[in-house]
């Protein structure tokens, strides 16, 4: 047994309660989301990615199959780029549950049939090669490999190959995509997220939310601190942290809690401490108010903790980064193209 499944299982078995009702609501859930995505299906694009079993079946020419192969080893165990392209204790896997294939855990294949396109977050046209190198820089806090070297070509021939027979530039909502977040009935609260944190997720993630290592192997990913993603990432906004908790934890037991509690423990783990964003300017308030618009509205950047007066991101901490700046951030693009 890996040590990750045996941190699950010690994690589950810790209360026959916590199994038991685990079980059924997975199960409850398994069902529900099936009759909702057959509901779907009539307005929606609904699309299965192949798994890796109809990779090794595929007619695929064996070199593109060596490079699919790597790209999910690549995506599921990211953290063997680690010192190189990736600082932080994460895979993209930690976020995109499911190989990055599962709905409402932000499956990756949409970006391979919705892109070229314009992206608010960096106000130019990305292809799927800036879309990966954006989760690199912020969710790995990380520096992107190079387009085209062969990590790129790899992770983007598996978020492809994910895609096939999925139309390009679908006309129709994609099912799933995303973290969707559940509707927020009352403010989030701190004390209340903090509660609910604690009595859900802290077994795993523990209660510092430093997560667990063992041994060098990836065991839990850490929710905030140095070993997080850092203040840029899409999920430091209070909203999508919201969604992917609803939509995906705690693991194993998908939309088990309210979304009121969601909403709170999104707060909670949203207003602790995380690497700066590569887009820092040196000064939290102007960063803050610079991505306002196109980002930081939706985060707690730059605001004050109510319960202690601490600013936000109001450090020069890049966590094990170091002063390595992501080479694509704030990259100028197309400025020779004439409006017209
Ligand atoms: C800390 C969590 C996290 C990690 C780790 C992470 N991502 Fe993401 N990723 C996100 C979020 C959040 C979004 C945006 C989801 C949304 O709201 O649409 C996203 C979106 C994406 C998309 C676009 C999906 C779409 O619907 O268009 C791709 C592609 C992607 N990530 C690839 C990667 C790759 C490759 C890695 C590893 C190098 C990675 N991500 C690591 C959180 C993460
Ligand atoms: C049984 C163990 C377990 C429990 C309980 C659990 N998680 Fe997780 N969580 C995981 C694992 C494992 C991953 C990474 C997914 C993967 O590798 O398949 C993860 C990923 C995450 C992530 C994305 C990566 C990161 O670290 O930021 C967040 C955020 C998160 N969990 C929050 C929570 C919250 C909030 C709760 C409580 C409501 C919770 N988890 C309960 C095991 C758990």
């Amino acid at each position: 047994m890996s040590t990750y499944h045996r941190y699950i299982v010690i994690a589950l078995s810790s209360s026959a309660l916590a199994v038991g009702t685990g079980l059924s609501l997975y199960a409850a859930n398994a069902f529900a989301q099936q009759e909702e995505r057959a509901d779907a299906a009539l307005n929606q694009l609904v699309h299965e990615p192949p798994t890796m079993e109809d990779l090794e079946a595929s007619d695929l020419h064996p070199e593109l199959k060596k490079v699919i192969r790597y790209g999910y080893d690549l995506f599921t165990n990211t953290q063997q780029l680690r010192g190189e392209y990736v600082f932080n204790d994460m895979n993209c896997s930690s976020c995109h549950l499911g190989e990055g294939r599962v709905p409402f855990s932000a499956p990756v294949w949409p970006a391979a049939i919705t892109l070229p396109d314009f992206r608010g977050k960096n106000q130019h046209v990305n292809n799927l090669e800036e879309r990966i190198a954006g989760c690199f820089a912020y969710s790995m806090n990380g520096t992107p490999p190079e387009y085209g070297s062969d990590e790129m070509l790899a992770l983007s021939a598996y978020h492809q190959w994910l895609a096939t027979g999925a139309p390009m530039y679908p006309d129709k909502p994609i099912y799933g995509r995303g973290f969707p977040a559940p509707e927020q009935p009352e403010t989030p609260s701190y004390a209340r997220g903090e509660a609910a944190y604690q009595e859900n997720c802290a077994i795993c993630h523990q209660e510092d939310g430093s997560g667990h290592y063992e041994n060098g192997e990836y065991v839990f990913p850490a929710p905030w601190g140095d070993g997080s993603n850092n203040w840029g990432a899409g999920i430091a906004r209070v909203e999508t942290m919201a969604g992917f908790i609803y939509q995906n934890m705690p693991l194993g037991q998908p939309r088990s809690l309210t979304g009121q509690q969601a909403w709170d423990i999104a707060y909670y783990i949203n207003s602790q401490e995380r690497p700066q964003d590569p887009r820092y300017t040196g000064d939290v308030a102007e960063t803050a108010e610079r991505f306002g618009p196109t980002f930081h509205n939706r985060s707690l950047y730059g605001q004050t903790r109510e319960h202690d007066g601490h600013v936000l991101g109001d450090h020069a901490n890049f966590g094990e980064k170091g002063d390595i700046q992501p080479w694509n951030v704030g990259m100028p693009r197309f400025e020779n193209l004439s409006e017209e």
